[in-house]
């Protein structure tokens, strides 16, 4: 038998394994992120996360407690929503963001709301000393009482005082940051996150405290020891928005004890991230009026509707193809509307380009979408506007058929909330909408219905 080697290459952007070095990873086609590590004991890398000692014996179902009633406050409505209705006892928690984002600002504030309530925290920093803290921490306007800091990257070292310190919750300021002395990896590498979250999991999980930890994001928007360690924590959250705009949005891409997809928005001011009370005037706030290519939907985001703005451009193009661009919209979709408004609604637009953005740097990735982003195409190219008080929202199929979304009735109220006073929407779920509402609703089943509608 061959001799099992003692160092692997290891991808730092995706964790795929490789046996020799490599120039671009087989897993995700990145160039030169193969990094040399050791090969961890299979005592390590084989073990449970779920807080129970290896080699227990099954427990009967009906007898095992339910923990529905454990979860705390942050302190924050905004941040407890978007985490399923607070934190769960013995939870880990992962906030990435880019650099600069408020990962930090939010991770703080949480911590003085918790000691506000008389719960005691845990601040662990591995990037700033006690001192940069607390100098945001005035920043903020914090008097926290029952928190502590910790400036320290070993893992072992951290664990042994969390123990005896005994807080309600700890935050860990980063995961890149942190080193476990089991693994001879650099801080950062994927076998060092991996090792660390394994064993921040292992100890939330049998202690009950929960945890907070942040880390960054690479380039391609994904957190550095990637996938492996959105599979070993219980919540993913992320923080988009860019330093363009003043808002935050806090997205819960994975959660097992809450919906997925949930977002709580926040502004970023002088002294701090502040709950938006209503999104969809935040982002609406801007829109032009009287503008062709400007058309409001309907979103959900999460179990909440909000109301976005759609813009498109339509320009003659200045080269041999046209260009279709999108912003916060995925361009395939986009490429593929476009052609169903050229075959259904014979609209030439395949010689000019196509721009299209999501006002308000936020993302959409709901087929309810479609409408509204064909009616943008279309103002723009017939250079006619869309009254500014009708919102739309439906899934456009290929034949040019208007599809039903769900949630409709929670779109339509949102929109007659903000002020609209029309709405077109899907035949199917128009019903009795109208009544409820008592704004005008008309229910299309076409393509071309909904433009002749519309214009
Ligand atoms: P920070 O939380 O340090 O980001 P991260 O931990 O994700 O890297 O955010 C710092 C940014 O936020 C920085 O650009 C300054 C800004 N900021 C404010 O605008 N107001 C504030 O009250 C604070 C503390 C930071
Ligand atoms: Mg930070």
């Amino acid at each position: 038998m061959a001799k099992s080697p003692s160092t692997i290459f290891v991808c730092q952007n995706c964790g795929e394994t490789a046996r020799k070095w490599l120039g671009q990873c087989p897993g995700c086609r990145e160039w030169n992120t193969l990094v040399e590590e050791r090969v961890r004991t299979a005592a390590a890398a084989s073990r449970s996360f779920t807080g129970r000692a290896a080699g227990s014996a099954p427990v009967a179902y009906p007898s095992i407690e339910s923990q529905d009633d454990a979860r705390t406050t942050s302190g924050i409505a905004e941040f407890d929503r978007v985490l399923g209705g607070g934190i769960v006892a013995g939870s880990l928690v992962l906030i990435g963001g880019t650099p600069g984002i408020g990962k930090s600002t939010i991770a703080l504030q949480i911590a003085d709301r918790m000691t506000a309530g008389g719960e005691r925290v845990l601040y662990v920093s591995g990037e700033e000393s006690e001192r940069q803290i607390k100098l945001r921490g005035e920043r903020l306007g914090i008097s926290a009482e029952d928190l502590y800091v910790l400036p320290e990257t070993n893992l072992e070292a951290l664990l042994a005082q969390t123990a005896e310190l005994r807080p309600a919750l700890v935050i860990i300021d980063s995961i890149q940051t942190i080193f476990s002395e089991r693994v001879e990896s650099a801080p950062g590498s994927v076998s060092q996150v991996r090792e660390v979250a394994g064993q921040l999991m292992l100890f939330a999980k049998s202690s009950g405290t929960p945890m907070f930890i942040t880390g960054h994001v690479t380039k391609d928007g994904s957190i550095a020891g990637p996938k492996t360690l959105e599979h070993i924590v219980d919540t993913v959250l992320y923080f988009e928005g860019d330093r363009h705009h003043n808002h935050r949005i806090i997205r819960a891409t994975k959660n097992r004890f809450g919906a997925a997809n949930e977002i709580g928005v926040f502004e970023m001011t002088g002294t701090g991230l502040v709950a938006v009370a209503n999104p969809s005037e935040l982002f609406l706030q801007e829109r032009p009026a009287g503008a062709s290519g400007s058309v409001v939907t309907v979103a959900m985001e999460g179990t909440r509707p909000m109301l976005v703005e759609i813009q498109s451009l339509v320009s003659g193009t200045k080269f041999g193809t046209a260009r279709r661009m999108t912003q916060g919209f995925d361009q395939n979709r986009a490429s593929l509307l476009i052609a169903v408004m050229e075959k259904r609604l014979g609209m030439q637009i395949s010689g000019d380009d196509v721009f299209i953005n999501i006002a308000g740097g936020i993302e959409i990735d709901e087929p309810a979408a479609d409408l509204g982003v064909i009616a943008a195409i279309a103002s723009s190219f017939r250079n006619l506007e869309v009254p500014p008080e009708t919102a739309v929202f439906g899934e456009v199929g290929l034949t040019g058929e208007i599809r039903g979304v769900l949630q409709a009735q929670a779109r339509a109220r949102e929109a007659q909330t903000l002020g609209f006073k029309k709405l077109i929407l899907p035949e199917s779920n128009k019903k009795g909408l109208e009544k409820l509402l008592g704004i005008r609703v008309v229910g299309v089943r076409t393509l071309e219905d909904a433009i002749a509608e519309l214009f």
